[in-house]
C-alpha cells in the first residue's frame, strides 16, 4: 500500500500566507519610483552601469516589483484600477531602460569602430638597423667589375691549407704559415684555417671554370694581426682574377687605375711598387696617394702626417701577373695562357674613402657610425 505522497523538492513552493505590503501601490511612491528608475538609466553612462540600474529600480526587490505582487492581495475591484497604474509605471521604466540601452550600444559600437580599426594605408614599421658599410663597399667594388662583364666568385671563410697556401705556392716554411699570422682551426693537424687572405679564390676559380677566368671576389680574411688603427684580426679583401691569352701587367695596372677612379674619384693618385708574393710573378704593391696630406707631407719642408707616417702614399694591396706554378696548380697552360690577380684591402678603401683614421670603428658596432656611412659606402 502507498501512504501519502511526500513532498517533491520540484514542487512550487507554498504560498506566502503573510498579507501583501499595499505601501507600494500608493500612486505617489508608483511615481516616486519610477521617477527615480528613469534618472538612474539616464545616468548610466555604460551598459554595466545600466544593468546594475535595472536591478536596483526594477528587479525583484525594486518598489514596481513589489507593487505588482500586491495586487494580487488587493480585493477585485481595486486590482484593476492597481494593475492599470503599476502596468503604466511599468511601461515606463522598461522603455526608459530600452531607450537608454540603444543609446549606450550605439556609443559602443562607435567607439570600437574607432579603437579597433585597423588603417590599411599606415606603411609598415621601418626597419630598424642597415647595412654595414663594409657590406656596401663590397658590392660597390663588385658592381665595378661586373659592369667590365667580370663575374663573382665566392669561397669558404673556413680554407683547406692546400688552397690558402700550397696551391698559391708557399713553401712549406714561408713564414706566413707560422703560428703567429695564421689562426689554425682545431684539432691541429685537422689542415684547416681560417683564410689569411681571398687569394685561394682565384685557385678555387682556375679549377672550377672555363678559360678566360674574368672574377671578383670580396670576403672576409682573418690574421693573428693585434688590433690597433690600421690593423684588425678580422677585416675585408677583395680579390681579383683575370686568366687570358695575351694578358701582360699593363692590362693590371688599368685594371686597378680604374677601380681607384670608380672609388676615389678623377685625379685619384697610384704608384705601384716592386714587392714578393709567391703566387705572383712579378708581384706589386700599390699605393695610394695619402688622403689626408696628398702628398704634401713627403715634400721637402712639408707638415707631417700621421696617416701615411709622411710618407706620401698608402699601402692599399697587393697584385702581380699570376706565377706560371700556380696556373699549372691548377691545371692551366702557362705557354698559352697569363694573367693577374690583385688583393686589395676594403678596410683600407673604405677608410680612404671617408677620412676615417681609425679600422676599429668599422668594429664596435656604434650603430651611428655603421648606419650613417652604411648607407653611402
Ligand atoms: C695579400 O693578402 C695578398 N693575398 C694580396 C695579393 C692578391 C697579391 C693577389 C698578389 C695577387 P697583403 O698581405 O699585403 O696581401 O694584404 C693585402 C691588403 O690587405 C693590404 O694592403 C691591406 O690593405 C689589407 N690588410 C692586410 N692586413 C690587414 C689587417 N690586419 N687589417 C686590415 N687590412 C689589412
Amino acid at each position: 500500500m502507498s501512504g501519502p505522497l511526500e513532498p517533491s523538492p520540484l514542487d512550487p513552493a507554498p504560498l506566502d500566507p503573510s498579507p501583501l505590503d499595499p505601501a507600494p501601490l500608493d500612486p505617489a511612491a508608483l511615481e516616486q519610483a519610477r521617477d527615480q528608475a528613469l534618472a538612474a538609466f539616464a545616468a548610466a553612462a555604460s551598459l554595466d552601469e545600466l544593468a546594475a540600474a535595472r536591478t536596483a529600480h526594477s528587479g525583484d526587490r525594486s518598489t514596481v516589483a513589489q507593487a505588482r505582487k500586491a495586487i494580487g492581495g488587493l480585493p477585485g475591484p481595486e486590482k484593476a484600477d492597481a494593475g492599470k497604474r503599476v502596468n503604466v509605471v511599468l511601461a515606463a521604466v522598461n522603455g526608459a531602460y530600452d531607450a537608454r540601452r540603444v543609446v549606450l550600444e550605439d556609443e559602443r559600437d562607435a567607439r570600437v569602430l574607432v579603437e579597433e580599426a585597423v588603417d590599411v594605408t599606415v606603411l609598415p614599421p621601418r626597419a630598424v638597423g642597415g647595412r654595414h658599410p663594409l657590406t656596401t663597399i663590397s658590392e660597390r667594388v663588385a658592381d665595378v667589375f661586373v659592369a667590365m662583364g667580370w663575374e663573382l666568385a665566392e669561397g669558404p671563410e673556413v680554407e683547406h691549407e692546400w688552397f690558402n697556401f700550397d696551391a698559391l705556392n708557399f713553401g712549406g716554411d714561408h713564414p706566413a704559415r707560422e703560428m703567429q699570422d695564421t689562426l689554425f682551426v682545431e684539432p691541429a693537424g685537422s689542415g684547416l684555417v681560417l683564410r689569411t687572405h681571398t687569394s685561394p679564390v682565384q685557385v678555387r676559380s682556375m679549377l672550377d671554370r672555363e678559360l678566360p677566368v674574368y672574377v671578383v671576389c670580396p670576403g672576409r680574411v682573418y690574421r693573428a694581426d693585434a688590433l690597433d688603427a690600421t690593423h684588425s684580426p678580422v677585416f675585408a679583401q677583395v680579390e681579383g682574377l683575370c686568366v687570358d691569352e695575351g694578358i701582360t701587367m699593363a692590362h693590371l695596372r688599368g685594371t686597378l687605375d680604374h677601380l681607384a677612379t670608380a672609388m676615389f674619384g678623377d685625379g685619384t693618385r697610384t704608384r705601384i711598387r716592386p714587392n714578393y708574393f709567391p703566387f705572383t710573378e712579378p708581384s706589386a704593391e700599390m699605393d695610394l696617394q695619402c688622403f689626408q696630406c696628398r702628398g704634401a707631407s713627403a715634400e721637402p719642408g712639408g707638415e707631417p702626417c700621421r696617416v701615411c707616417s709622411s710618407e706620401g702614399w698608402i699601402e692599399w694591396g697587393g697584385c702581380g701577373m699570376v706565377n706560371p706554378a700556380v696556373l699549372q696548380a691548377a691545371g692551366i697552360d702557362p705557354e698559352r695562357y697569363s694573367g693577374f690577380a690583385f688583393g686589395m684591402g676594403l678596410d683600407r678603401t673604405l677608410m680612404f674613402r671617408h677620412g676615417i683614421t681609425d679600422i676599429r670603428d668599422f668594429y664596435e658596432g656604434d650603430q651611428r657610425f655603421t648606419l650613417a656611412l652604411g648607407q653611402e659606402a
